[in-house]
């Protein structure tokens, strides 16, 4: 499944309204915001959830996370093999949530990226952003982790987060696409990201939590489009 951009990218992480059946019917609003806008979105379910919602929509699917593991004797591991037969699309590593070693986002980058994965590597500052592009992901998403879950959006509140790892990485990485994530809710979230330079957004309790969670994809996916 292909990615295009701009993207949102939708951290299901582990909240009770995004797993299971709920969870497909949330890929499947996804999936049909996408439709209706003609922005790339793509959802990133839990693991259990992958194999379903990977075969039941048609929009990209990202893991929350994968091990650099090789394939055989490694209990309890997932590695990119295994999220590629599963029709998985791509891969967060290194969310705050779930943060990695930096010579383990190394080696799950260069894993994937043999497997066929796509990669969107989180950082938690500018500076962090430019050391993992290094590493050649597709994508480098830059998430102040005291702004996450808190409704109060990177790009209003930290534009210079944002605008500061454009540059940074631009400057060394050219073909390495930058989100941002933490706090947004709104489509003016995504507007103001989207003028600092982002190629895309990291969210999750905006669109899972929300009442309408098709009437949040439509608004954000919306004030996505450069004007
Ligand atoms: O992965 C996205 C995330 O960390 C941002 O969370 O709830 O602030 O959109 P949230």
């Amino acid at each position: 499944m292909r990615v295009g951009f701009p993207i949102i990218l939708v951290n299901f992480k582990t909240y009770r309204e995004s797993m299971g059946h709920k969870g497909l019917e949330l890929a499947k609003a996804a999936e049909r915001a996408s439709g209706e806008t003609g922005v790339c979105i793509a959802v990133a379910p839990q693991t259990p959830d992958l194999f379903r919602i990977a075969s039941g929509v048609g929009i990209p699917v990202f893991s929350q996370h994968v091990d650099p593991e090789e394939p055989g004797a490694h209990t309890g591991s997932v590695t990119p093999e295994s999220l590629k037969e599963a029709g998985v699309s791509g891969t967060i590593l290194n969310h705050s949530e779930r943060r990695l070693r930096i010579d383990l986002i190394e080696e799950a980058v260069r894993r994937c990226t043999s497997s066929g994965l796509l990669t969107c590597v989180c950082a938690n500052t500018p500076l962090a952003g430019r050391a993992v592009a290094s590493f050649c992901p597709e994508m480098v998403a830059v998430e102040p982790p005291e702004l996450i879950g808190s409704g109060v959006s990177v790009s209003k509140a930290r534009p210079e987060v944002v605008g500061g790892t454009v540059r940074l990485i631009k400057e060394v990485s050219s073909g390495v696409h930058v989100l941002c994530g933490a706090g947004i809710t709104s489509g003016e979230d995504v507007s103001a990201a989207i003028k600092l330079g982002a190629e895309g957004v990291l969210v999750a309790s905006g669109v899972v939590k929300a009442k309408d969670p098709l009437k949040a994809l439509m608004d954000l996916a919306e004030h996505s489009i450069p004007s």
